[in-house]
């Protein structure tokens, strides 16, 4: 339905920072507002609403989407009948939204992570009173089954399987933001998915902090009997999950990913550091040796799997020696993939009030030697492909580069020519090898 007064059609535009978490709130936002009678627009210019999305992991996403609101200043003067609204991560950190509301007294509605859900009524609200709204809950609620969802990411459909999270990692501002973990009951989960498969999607990934823990709330299901029931469904599907925490991978849950043989053949698998003496100070509850045990259980179950993985440097009295065993880790996992970052301080964390923060210059060149390594790996990595015939999943079609694009079951980036491919599984033979990414001719299309 489109909402018309007289000829005017009510547009918005949502920009989101973020994780695939935030990515898919945003297709809960899109679709509240499209019952609401709004289409979308991608000009922000045209838009009668423009939402933001935050995220605030690490000081730089905060500084972004502060620096785009304010550009927004402007726009709102031309255009009186603008409503701005923000959301997200970095509205809920305590004491955030007056701070946010005195700088950018233009903002017409602030919600938090906890108040998402009910983004429709605050909206409805602001457009019958006028008045400037707050809503930032400081409890977690229960979950809201139901939300209408326009999604954005097809062939792939996120599936939200668990909300927040327990584990406090010393550096990390989720558990203040996310509140404590909840688990979707998982009738629901099955059905979104099946739904989701019946309409065609090709790719269900699975959302939560921490799958693993998956359940512990509920007490009578696990992960590894979500992985089983998802890939129990009828169809031609990938199934993918995200994020794992090593302390909670378990030997049944790597045998559920290794009997399904819809689920992908790749893990993400965050390590943080290479040093025991880190990892502690992180409150990670695992050593180096544990971790390189949770990678010898899945190459024993699964000899080819694909393991991602998140690492930091620069946390709070990281020495040489520590960085050295985080290189060593990385040389001896030969991980498939690293998302690199440098510690950032988040106020109200433990880990910001440490001595012995580091030295951003420091930390920079522990980053440019990572990167650098891990680049080597998928160079390599990327080379043992040269000649190789492999099922990708096309997943868009990419302007610049004039070529489809999609990923293997390890997650491995492929480009290819075609036709009408999207949300198709695509044999590719891989003709050219750069760095992380593959290019290849497209040999068959699965009917
Ligand atoms: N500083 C830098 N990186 C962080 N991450 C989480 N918190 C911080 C922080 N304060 C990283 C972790 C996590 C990923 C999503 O972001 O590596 O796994
Ligand atoms: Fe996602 Fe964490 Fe950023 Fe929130 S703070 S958007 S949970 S990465």
């Amino acid at each position: 339905m489109i909402f018309n007064m007289g000829n005017i059609t009510k547009t918005y535009c949502i920009i989101t920072y973020g994780c695939q978490m935030n990515l898919h709130e945003s297709e809960k936002l899109a679709g509240m507002l499209q019952n609401l009678g709004y289409v979308k627009t991608d000009n922000e210019e045209q838009a009668d609403i423009i939402v933001f999305n935050t995220c605030c992991i690490r000081e730089n996403a905060e500084k972004k989407a502060e620096g785009n609101i304010g550009a927004l200043k402007k726009l709102k003067r031309t255009n009186k009948n603008l409503i701005i609204a923000v959301g997200g991560c970095m509205t809920q950190q305590q004491g955030y939204a007056d701070k946010l509301v005195k700088k950018f007294p233009f903002i017409d509605i602030v919600f938090g992570t906890h108040n998402l859900e009910n983004f429709a009524e605050l909206l409805t609200e602001k457009t019958e009173s006028k008045k400037h709204i707050v809503a930032v809950s400081e409890k977690e609620g229960k979950i809201i089954e139901g939300t209408p969802k326009m999604r954005s990411s097809f062939p792939n459909g996120w599936v939200n399987i668990s909300y927040g999270c327990n584990n406090f990692c010393t550096y990390c501002i989720v558990p203040f933001v996310r509140g404590r973990e909840r688990s979707r009951l998982p009738e629901e989960i099955v059905k979104e998915c099946k739904d989701l498969i019946d309409s065609g999607y090709k790719e269900i990934t699975l959302l939560g902090q921490n799958v693993n823990s998956y359940g512990h709330d509920l007490g009578n299901v696990s992960f590894a009997d979500l992985i089983r029931r998802v890939s129990e469904i009828d169809g031609d599907f990938r199934l993918r999950f995200m994020t794992n925490h090593p302390k909670d991978l378990t030997e049944d849950m790597v045998k559920a990913i290794a009997e399904s043989p819809k689920t992908a053949k790749s893990i993400h698998l965050p390590v943080q550091a290479g040093s025991s003496r880190i990892l502690q100070l992180m409150n990670r509850h695992y050593t180096r040796g544990d971790y390189l045990d949770k990678i010898a259980l899945l190459r024993k179950y699964i000899p080819d799997i694909a393991i991602t993985t998140d690492i930091m440097v620069g946390f709070p009295t990281e020495t040489d020696e520590d960085f050295k065993d985080t290189i060593s880790l990385v040389k001896e996992v030969r991980f498939a993939g690293a998302f690199t970052f440098i510690y950032s301080p988040r106020s109200g964390t433990p880990a910001a009030k440490m001595d012995g923060q580091i030295d951003e210059a420091v930390s920079k060149t522990r980053i440019m030697e990572l990167i650098d390594l891990q680049n080597g790996i998928n160079r390599e990595q990327s080379k043992a492909y040269l000649g190789k015939e492999i099922e990708i999943l096309c997943e868009g079609f990419d302007e610049k580069k004039g070529k489809y694009l999609g990923r293997d079951t390890y997650g491995r980036m492929a480009y290819f020519n075609g036709k009408n491919l999207i949300g198709r599984f695509v044999n590719v033979k891989i003709t050219r090898t750069g760095g992380i990414s593959l290019l290849g001719e497209t040999v068959s299309v699965k009917e």
